[in-house]
């Protein structure tokens, strides 16, 4: 990105993926960061590389790492935060009744209530400015059912259905809302919810880059726009789930992520 609206931002998640990839684009263009999640050492790296990073090692599932999020946003002694990206997630793949419960807990804290509860502080520090910006990263996989990645397509149905709420109920504060729905991109997410079998399920042309997505949501953020779809790919699927019969789109995700 060029000429960044916002100078000093926070991203959750930024240890790697997408969300390492918005770190590189921001740092790039100067604005000072806020770098969340708890590896550090990878945190480290992308700070050594860019002036004005704070590392904030942090496991937003526990009421400490949540709370010292929170109260960064809410400090008045460091630099205001402008933009924040609530990027951190994960999902878990396979049938709902072989999940582990404590897995489940950790994945709907994450995805749900630290967003929230982010999101909450964030509006709060942002409106008496009038000024700011949010990028909540959702996920195509909000748009219909997700057979046997039940729990994340439900986390990721909150996410842009609180996103899309906030937009509009934030139209003409100042605040800019947006909800970033990525589809199949090449990150860790794949091992860490398990979903590698997806790289052979579906040719190379319907991934993409962490590096794009992050592009495109960026600037989606930038110009105000309530949803980022990225990609032709995962605009056409999410144009067509739309159009989609409610049974027939469930029955067709089902055939999607059952062919593991
Ligand atoms: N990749 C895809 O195909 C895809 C598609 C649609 C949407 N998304 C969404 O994109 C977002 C980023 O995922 P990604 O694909 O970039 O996956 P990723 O490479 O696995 O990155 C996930 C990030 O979340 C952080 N994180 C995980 N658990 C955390 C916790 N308890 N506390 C703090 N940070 C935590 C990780 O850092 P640490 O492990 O260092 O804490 C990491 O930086 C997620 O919300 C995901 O649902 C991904």
């Amino acid at each position: 990105m060029k000429k960044a609206p916002f100078s000093h931002a926070l991203v959750t998640g930024a240890s790697s993926g997408i969300g390492e990839a918005v770190a590189n684009k921001l740092g790039k263009a100067g604005v000072g960061m806020v770098l969340v999640a708890r590896r550090k050492d990878r945190l480290d790296a992308i700070a050594a590389r860019f002036p004005s990073v704070e590392v904030l090692v942090a496991d937003l599932t526990t009421s400490s790492g949540l709370s010292a999020v929170l109260e960064r946003l809410g400090s008045t002694s460091l630099p205001n935060i402008e933009l924040v990206v609530n990027n951190a997630g994960f999902g878990t793949s396979g049938p709902f009744a072989d999940a582990d419960p404590e897995r489940l807990s950790r994945e709907i804290s994450l995805n749900i209530n630290a967003l929230t509860r982010i999101s909450h502080e964030a509006v709060r520090q942002m409106l008496p400015r009038g000024r700011g910006y949010l990028l909540n990263v959702s996920s195509i996989a909000s748009f219909q059912p997700g057979p046997d990645l039940a729990v994340y397509a439900a986390t990721k149905a909150f996410v842009t259905s609180l996103t899309e709420s906030l937009h509009e109920e934030l139209r003409g504060s100042g605040i800019r809302v947006t909800a970033l729905c990525p589809g199949l991109t090449h990150t860790e997410f794949q091992s860490i919810s398990n979903t590698s079998g997806l790289e052979s399920n579906f040719p190379e042309f319907a991934w993409m880059s962490a590096d794009d997505v992050a592009r495109d949501g960026l600037r989606a953020v930038a110009a105000g726009k309530a949803i980022c779809v990225p990609g032709l790919v995962n605009k056409s699927l999410a144009t067509v789930s739309t159009f989609t019969p409610r049974g027939l789109a469930r029955r067709i995700a089902g055939l999607a992520t059952r062919l593991r």
